[in-house]
């Protein structure tokens, strides 16, 4: 996919920012898978004042995508206003579970985004194969 796109999806991912749950830590985060067909997917982070059920903005998107019968998910989109906030281990696995291609893509502080592949943000991922 091309650095349009990227742009389009970090674009969606900061829409996503709006819905947040985050009454606890106040970290707003917000995330957008994107398909093969153009497909968006968005996804906030959802806290709990029972702190490991909360649900990652990655998580969150990936899992809305999956649940509405997406499939071929190529990119995922994080953004944050601290910019740079790549996503935490369990969310790398979740995608490398559905998404195993998928390039990851955040904000950066100043404006513009990185992109780093799943594959490179977790190398030799649990796998039961
Ligand atoms: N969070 C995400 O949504 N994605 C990440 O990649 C890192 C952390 C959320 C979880 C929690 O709601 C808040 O950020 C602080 O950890």
């Amino acid at each position: 996919m091309n650095e349009k796109t990227y742009l389009k999806l970090i674009d969606a991912a900061k829409a996503a920012t709006k819905n947040s749950y985050s009454p606890y830590s106040k970290f707003a985060v917000g995330a957008a898978v994107i398909t093969k067909t153009g497909k968006i997917y968005k996804g906030a982070n959802v806290e709990n004042a029972s702190y490991p059920l909360t649900n990652c903005a990655e998580r969150s998107a990936l899992f809305n995508a999956v649940s509405d019968g997406a499939k071929n998910i190529e990119a995922v989109a994080v953004w944050t206003s601290r910019g740079g906030v790549f996503p935490c281990g369990a969310c790398r696995q979740a995608i490398f579970e559905l998404a195993p291609n998928a390039d990851v893509i955040v904000n950066k502080k100043g404006g513009g985004i990185m992109i780093a592949n799943i594959k490179d943000l977790l190398p030799y991922a649990f796998c039961l194969e």
